[in-house]
């Protein structure tokens, strides 16, 4: 079976909404602009746009020189919508003739098959430029051509550039209509949609439907609601291009849902041309709650990076489920420009894949039935927990919908089943180099792992893989499935599914603890990991943070050596370091110095302690790491002086309990010390550690408190302190807290 990115990418899709000139690419820009020159015919630079060229200078000085530009992207310096019409406009000119006009499509038509694009519906713009030289009648035998001869259902739009005008659009309407193709299904209107009204062109919308053409325009992407309105009541368009700025007009809203007129969405062409601030603030969300039928399209992929597959997954990580994302894929083809029957077949094969995938045996089955370390706290693992639900007005359910922070995750321990086995598939190698010296090492005792020494990865498909004989065999087996991270996409892609099962449980705000060794060696710089930690928390649906665990296994000398290059490389979400591995053979002392040049660098540091060894090893965190707060920490149950000193400096104590039960340390939730130590004042805050390896969460943590008898009041106390102590400004601590506060009181 495969996670939901891997059945997205795979699924037949359709594609309504992709200027051929918006995939003009390096491959084929230069030898057009090369044909062109040779032929004598540059610069001819009678673009529309042409009284902008100085905004672009690299653009300008290449198209007047033929240097200084080696790549398409060269170009791409617009941060604004009009700026993006500069320079597809004055790229654009370039693509002259109907060979032109092929050549293209059939590279274009390419790249959707590798993204299974299964139908597309390709602009081709007619009366772009003067220096233009196909016409409807010499293009049409050639865009026929291509259709019958793609490996999947190819049809055009024909695509009017609002600046033509209205009585020069209505002549291109009669030519295409004359040219009779039959892989022209409809028009559309496109360009710098603010300066010219719609209604205008009710004549050249008139005449296409007349002879049996398809409508949609461009409209509320630039401009605002009018402008939807307007496609709709002046025009008569069926569906509309973008669209989106319908949200500033609820009515519309309402209209668009009620009539079912679908819109062809483009978000990361939005998001580049500056229309919305970025992903998480696009109204998509907002528009298809609101039953507005929804398609998802790339518009320009070459000028914004928007392949549509991408897109996909962009608003699978913004929370999306799979079944919403299937729902988008089917509006894609039920909006299409085609008959009904061909409609219903396409969509009889996005539900055989979907059939086929869901109903194929998981390589690993998705749920592992283990008996935990303690003999039976869990019985799953390597998956998510099932979202609960609750009686409303309970206090379970009050703890599900509450915001809370997670400030104990590592990102290893959350890896699911299907990630996994996604990442197993995908390298199908394995060797000790990949993991530490010590868990390789450890791995040699435990029968289950032996196999795998000698290179036979089917050792990672027994059922008994998880049923840990020890804590150590726990940390290997934890080092061995985070060896198959190893590429910045396969962070990536762990990352969205604990992100997507934090969003799940209303947790608002998470730092995720990473595992800084084993991404030092991820096929990317420092900087690179940083940059797509970045991205990733910037398109999370929650807050998240990083905390950099250089790792105990590898020695103080390793640990200093990587936070050095950590701070040299440092990144906007990172909020500190943490430290966590083999307690009792490598102390927290040696690590003194690593600490302080975190701390010196302003990172704040927490560091796990006092869970395997004693309140001695507590007291030196305490009194030589200046740390912020301790992971665990709950052996500090032992000594009363210990618990005073934490309790009046606030040091925070991370506690997982039912980590520390799954690994044997407490036979029971009601023998953990988390009681005694919150009783004695101490600030404790829940994690849930490895949640998928004990198969837990943060709010089946908060639901154990609760059932152990914790009063409502002191749950409260707990989730505010996630916040209080979370590596964050106190304002923003603030904005949090008001948050809880309101969803709390309301009860
Ligand atoms: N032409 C190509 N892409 C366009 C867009 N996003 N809006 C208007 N016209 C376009
Ligand atoms: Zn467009």
């Amino acid at each position: 079976m495969k996670d939901t990115v891997g059945l997205l990418r795979g699924i037949p899709k359709a594609e309504l909404h992709l200027h051929l000139g918006g995939t003009l690419s390096t491959e084929a820009f230069f030898p057009l602009y090369e044909k062109y020159r040779s032929a004598g015919e540059e610069p001819y630079l009678d673009s529309q746009r042409y009284q902008n060229i100085s905004k672009h200078p690299v653009l300008e000085n290449f198209l007047r020189t033929g240097s200084g530009a080696t790549s398409f992207e060269d170009f791409l310096d617009f941060t604004d919508f009009d700026g993006f019409l500069d320079v597809y406009s004055l790229t654009n000119c370039y693509v002259r003739d109907a060979e032109d006009i092929a050549l293209l499509a059939r590279a274009a038509i390419a790249k959707l098959v590798a993204q299974n694009v299964r139908y597309v519906e390709l602009d081709v713009l007619f009366g772009g430029h003067k220096i233009i030289k196909y016409s409807p009648g010499d293009l049409g035998p050639v865009l026929d051509d291509v259709a019958k001869n793609a490996p999947i259902t190819v049809q055009w739009i024909a695509g009017l550039p609002c600046f033509l005008g209205p009585e020069e659009s209505s002549r291109v309407v009669k030519e295409l209509v004359a040219a009779d193709f039959t892989s022209l299904v409809g028009v559309t209107m496109g360009g710098p949609e603010k300066q010219f009204p719609h209604a205008e062109y009710a004549e050249a919308f008139r005449l296409a439907a007349e002879h049996g053409l398809r409508l949609s325009c461009h409209a509320g992407e630039a401009d605002g609601p009018h402008s939807v309105w307007s496609a709709i009541n002046d025009l008569n368009v069926e569906r509309v291009g973008h669209g989106v700025r319908a949200i500033e007009d609820p009515r519309l809203v309402g209209y668009l849902a009620e009539e079912g007129i679908p819109l062809e969405i483009c978000p990361t062409s939005n998001v580049v041309t500056g229309i919305f601030r970025d992903i998480a603030h696009h109204p998509i969300r907002e528009l298809y709650e609101a039953g507005v039928p929804v398609t998802l399209n790339s518009d320009d992929p070459s000028f914004f990076g928007s392949e549509l597959n991408e897109e996909f997954v962009k608003l699978h990580r913004l929370g999306w489920t799979e079944d919403e994302l299937l729902e988008l894929v089917e509006n894609g083809f039920a909006a299409a420009f085609t008959d009904e029957e061909t409609i219903e077949s396409l969509l009889d094969e996005v539900q055989a894949y979907v059939e086929a995938e869901r109903g194929e045996d998981a390589v690993l089955p998705e749920v592992i039935n283990v008996p935990s370390l303690a003999g039976g706290v869990s019985d799953e693992h390597l998956h998510d927990a099932p979202a609960p639900n609750y009686e409303t007005g309970s206090v379970e359910d009050l703890i599900v919908r509450v915001p809370k922070a997670e400030l104990h995750i590592h990102l290893a321990g959350t890896m699911t089943a299907p990630v996994f086995v996604q990442l197993l598939d995908k390298y199908r190698s394995w060797s000790p180099d990949l993991i530490g010296a010590w868990d390789a090492q450890a791995m040699k005792r435990f029968p289950v792992l032996q196999p795998l020494l000698d290179g036979d990865l089917n050792a990672l498909r027994s059922p008994d893989l998880f049923q840990f004989e020890d804590m150590e065999q726990f940390s290997v087996t934890v080092g061995v499935l985070n060896s198959f991270v190893r590429e910045l996409d396969d962070v990536a892609l762990v990352a969205a599914a604990a992100i997507e099962n934090l969003g799940r449980q209303n947790i608002a705000y998470a730092e995720l603890t990473f595992d800084l060794e084993r991404f030092s060696r991820l096929d990317a710089s420092m900087v690179e990991v940083g940059d797509r930690l970045d991205s990733i928390s910037k398109s999370a649906p929650l807050g998240v943070r990083w905390l950099a665990d250089p790792g105990r296994d590898f020695g103080p000398d390793s640990a200093q050596g990587l936070v050095e290059r950590l701070i040299d490389a440092r990144f906007e979400t990172l909020a500190g370091i943490s430290l966590s591995g083999r307690e009792r053979d490598f102390p927290p002392r040696p690590f003194a110095d690593m600490f302080r040049m975190a701390q010196n660098a302003d990172l704040r540091t927490t560091i796990h302690a006092g869970e395997l060894l004693g309140s001695d090893s507590i007291w030196h965190v305490v009194n030589e790491l200046g740390v912020d707060r301790i992971g665990h920490g709950i052996r500090a149950v032992d000594d009363p002086q210990l618990i005073d000193l934490l309790a009046d400096d606030a040091i925070a104590l991370e506690i997982c309990p039912s980590a520390n039960v799954a690994t044997g340390m407490y036979p029971t939730l009601a023998n953990h010390p988390i009681h005694d130590l919150f009783d004695a004042g101490v600030t404790v805050i829940l994690g849930s550690d490895y949640p998928t390896f004990f198969g837990v969460d943060l709010v089946g943590e908060y639901l154990s408190l609760w059932e152990t008898g914790w009063a409502k009041n002191d749950l409260l106390e707990v989730i505010e302190n996630g916040f209080l102590m979370a590596f964050i400004s106190d304002e923003e601590a603030d904005r949090y807290l008001n948050r809880v506060h309101a969803i709390w009181e309301e009860e």
